[in-house]
């Protein structure tokens, strides 16, 4: 059995931040901001919460999938921002939706979550444990940035993205996930809970520090070579792929992607002018856009790949 897309979802909170109103609070223009990045705007909470929209994104992809929420019997949820440590964020999807049947959990690996839980999920069905699972991609990165931090806040934005997979017969989905905990030092966002309960309050090394340059290298030299393993495992070549939606944290690690794999950019399709990195949430909500926009066809071949903190990266090769 394999678990094909049925159903996808998404949400952004509405109020928008562009590159000129993040110019009024740190020292940077549109010009750098788009020029290094790709980036144009980002919706940013106010007020909403990572499982708020976690939850209407979960409701979106059923109103799509048709499906009754009482059917679903699993539900992932990749975050690292929730606003509680528990319950966990899958089991307030749970609430908002009445998937009164489900199981659920959280699951965190930073930028790289959601497709992981979509591997998760691919895993449970192809051994029969389950047959219809929520996979869900939620983050409230601007909770986690310094928004002192020129060199970090621009990257980021708010948002959630959801896919139920039902399953079916036909072709396994193939799927490869690798971690570096040796290099974790390149991207970190501490507990603000570490160390014990601290009275003084903010504690300002809880923000996201980044070695930017090396999580550039990093994500370039990995992603080709881990599509190229998947690729492998599934007796494909990279010409057969339809589609490639990676994590969307910067336009020129994408083109460099492509580049690395003499591959069309054509065929790697972004949104993150508009929404910039939303951290487990952008592959889920490229997904549901191409999705609404009718642009992925029953049969076509898709390669999921995320990348971030840990560091981590994984991929997966699905049919539509
Ligand atoms: N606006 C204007 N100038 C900025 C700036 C900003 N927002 N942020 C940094 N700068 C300045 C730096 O201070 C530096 O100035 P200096 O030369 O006077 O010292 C200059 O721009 C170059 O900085 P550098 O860090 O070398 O830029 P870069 O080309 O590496 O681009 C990133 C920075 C963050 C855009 C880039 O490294 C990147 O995209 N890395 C990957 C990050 C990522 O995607 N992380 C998430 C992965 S899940």
């Amino acid at each position: 059995m394999v678990g094909k897309i049925c159903g996808t979802g998404s949400y952004v909170p509405p109020h928008v931040m562009s590159n000129d109103d993040l110019a009024k609070i740190v020292d940077t223009n549109d010009a750098w901001i788009r020029e290094r990045t790709g980036i144009g705007r980002r919706h940013i909470i106010k007020g909403e919460t990572t499982s708020y929209m976690a939850g209407q994104a979960a409701l979106k992809a059923v109103e799509d999938s048709g499906i009754d929420p009482a059917q679903i019997e699993l539900i992932l949820v990749a975050t690292s921002s929730s606003e509680t440590v528990f319950p966990c964020a899958a089991c307030e999807v749970q609430k908002t939706i009445g998937a009164v049947h489900a199981a659920g959990y959280d699951l965190n690996a930073a930028c790289t979550g959601f497709v992981l839980a979509f591997n998760t999920a691919q895993a449970y069905i192809s051994a029969g444990i389950y047959k219809t699972v929520m996979v869900i991609g939620a983050d409230s990165m601007s909770c986690m940035v310094d928004w002192t931090d020129r060199s970090t806040c621009i990257l980021f934005g708010d948002g959630a993205g959801a896919a139920i997979l039902c399953a079916e017969e036909g072709e396994p989905a193939f799927m490869a996930a690798h971690s570096d905990g040796v290099k974790g030092e390149a991207l970190t966002g501490l507990s603000r809970h570490r160390g014990g309960w601290k009275p003084e309050g903010e504690d300002k090394e809880s923000y996201i520090h980044m070695d930017g340059q090396a999580v550039f290298k990093f994500a370039v030299r990995k992603v080709p070579e881990i599509i190229e393993e998947v690729l492998s495992k599934a007796d494909a070549e990279l010409e057969d792929i339809d589609h490639f939606v990676l994590h969307q944290a910067n336009r020129r690690i994408i083109e460099a992607v492509a580049k690395r794999l003499k591959t069309d950019i054509s065929k790697f399709p972004m949104n993150l002018e508009e929404y910039a990195n939303t951290s487990a949430a952008t592959v889920p909500i490229l997904l549901d856009e191409l999705n609404r926009k009718g642009q992925l066809r029953r049969g076509e071949k898709v390669m999921l790949s995320g990348f971030g903190a840990g560091l981590t990266w994984a991929a997966c090769l699905f049919e539509w």
